[in-house]
C-alpha cells in the first residue's frame, strides 16, 4: 500500500478525563498539559501521531480546555516580542506545537468514560479507520509503535491494539487481553478483553496500553454500549465485543517492548521527567551529573 492509498490518516486523542490521581495539579489544568521536561505531555503525543503520518488530529477536550486549545494555536504577542529580540531559538519552540498537524477540538460534554470520548469522534472521523492515542500515555519516540500497528491494520484488515507485558501483581490497573499466539512473536490474536481484572482472574499478563488502530465499526458498538466498570462507557468493553466476533474483522495486539510512561500517574510522571531529562539535548549533562550525585546521597542516607 502506497502513502497515497493509506487507510489511516486521522488520529483521535482523548484528553477529557478528570485526572483525579494528580490532584491538586489537575484542579484547573488538564493532566495532558503537565510538562515533561519542557513540553506538555500532549505535545509529545501529537508529535507521535504526526511522525506516523497522521496529519489530522482531533483532541477530545473536557473542562479547562482553554489551555489545550491555546497551546496548539499561535500567540501573536509572544511571537512579536521574540521576533523583536531576534530570538530565533525560542521563536522556533513557540511555533513547534502549532505547526505539527491540523489540530481540531471537540468537547466530550460529560466525562462518561473513554469509550464515550472515542464515540464522540464519529462525525469527524467518518467511515474510515483511525488511530486513538491516549493523551496521558507517552510512548518514547525512540521506540516507535504506531507505524507497526498501522502496518498490521493494513495487512490484516483488523482492529489493532497495543499491549505490554506487566507483572501479574500490576494487571489489576489495566485492561487485560486473552490471546492466541500468531507466527509473529510480537503479534497476538485477541480473543477477549477484561477491564482491570483481579490478578487471579486475569487471562494473561498482557496489559492494554493507550494506542489503538480502530475500524469504523467501533462506533456502532460504542453507541449501544451500556456503562461498564466504574459506571463508565469502557472502550475495552467495545473491543471485547469485536474480539468475540461481533464485528466484521478480528482484533490483533502488537506487543510493545519499549519505554512508556503513564503521565497521569504521579510516580510515572516524575520518572518520565528524569528519564527524558538525562537524554535532553541541552539539559542532559547537568541532569545526569545531578542524578548520579543524588543517588550517591540517597545510598549513603539508606546505609547510614
Ligand atoms: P483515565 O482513566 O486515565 O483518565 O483515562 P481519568 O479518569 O482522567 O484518570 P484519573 O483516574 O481520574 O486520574 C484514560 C484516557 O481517557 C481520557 C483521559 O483524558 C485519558 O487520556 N478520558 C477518560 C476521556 O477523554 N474522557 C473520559 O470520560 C474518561
Amino acid at each position: 500500500m502506497t502513502e497515497t492509498q493509506r487507510a489511516v490518516t486521522k488520529a483521535v486523542i482523548p484528553a477529557a478525563g478528570l485526572g483525579t490521581r494528580f490532584l491538586p495539579a489537575t484542579k484547573a489544568m488538564p493532566k495532558e498539559m503537565l510538562p515533561i521536561v519542557d513540553k506538555p505531555a500532549i505535545q509529545y503525543v501529537v508529535e507521535e501521531a504526526a511522525s506516523a503520518g497522521l496529519g489530522d488530529v482531533l483532541i477530545i477536550t473536557g473542562r479547562n480546555k482553554d489551555n489545550l486549545v491555546n497551546h496548539f494555536d499561535s500567540v501573536p504577542e509572544l511571537e512579536y516580542s521574540l521576533e523583536r529580540k531576534g530570538d530565533e531559538g525560542k521563536l522556533g519552540k513557540v511555533h513547534e506545537s502549532s505547526e505539527l498537524a491540523e489540530v481540531y477540538f471537540l468537547r466530550q460534554g460529560q466525562p462518561l468514560g473513554l469509550g464515550h470520548a472515542v464515540g464522540r469522534a464519529r462525525g469527524h472521523v467518518g467511515y474510515e479507520s483511525f488511530a486513538v492515542l491516549l493523551g496521558d500515555d507517552l510512548i518514547d519516540a525512540r521506540d516507535p509503535l504506531l507505524d507497526r500497528m498501522i502496518a498490521e491494520h493494513d495487512s490484516r484488515g483488523a482492529t489493532v491494539i497495543a499491549l505490554m507485558e506487566v507483572p501479574q501483581e500490576s494487571i489489576h490497573l489495566y485492561g487485560c487481553a486473552a490471546v492466541e499466539a500468531t507466527d509473529d512473536a510480537d503479534v497476538v490474536r485477541i480473543t477477549g478483553l477484561v477491564e482491570k481484572p483481579a490478578a487471579a482472574e486475569a487471562p494473561s499478563n498482557l496489559a492494554v496500553i493507550g494506542r489503538y488502530v480502530l475500524r469504523p465499526e467501533i462506533f456502532d458498538i460504542l453507541d449501544e454500549l451500556p456503562p461498564g466498570r466504574g459506571g463508565e462507557i469502557q472502550l475495552t468493553d467495545a473491543l471485547h465485543q469485536l474480539a468475540e466476533g461481533k464485528g466484521e474483522a478480528p482484533v490483533y495486539g502488537v506487543i510493545f517492548r519499549g519505554r512508556r510512561y503513564d503521565t497521569g500517574d504521579r510516580a510515572d510522571w516524575i520518572k518520565a521527567n528524569v528519564l527524558l531529562g538525562v537524554d535532553h539535548d541541552e539539559l542532559g549533562g547537568e541532569i545526569t551529573d545531578w542524578v548520579i550525585g543524588f543517588a550517591d546521597q540517597l545510598r549513603a542516607r539508606r546505609e547510614g
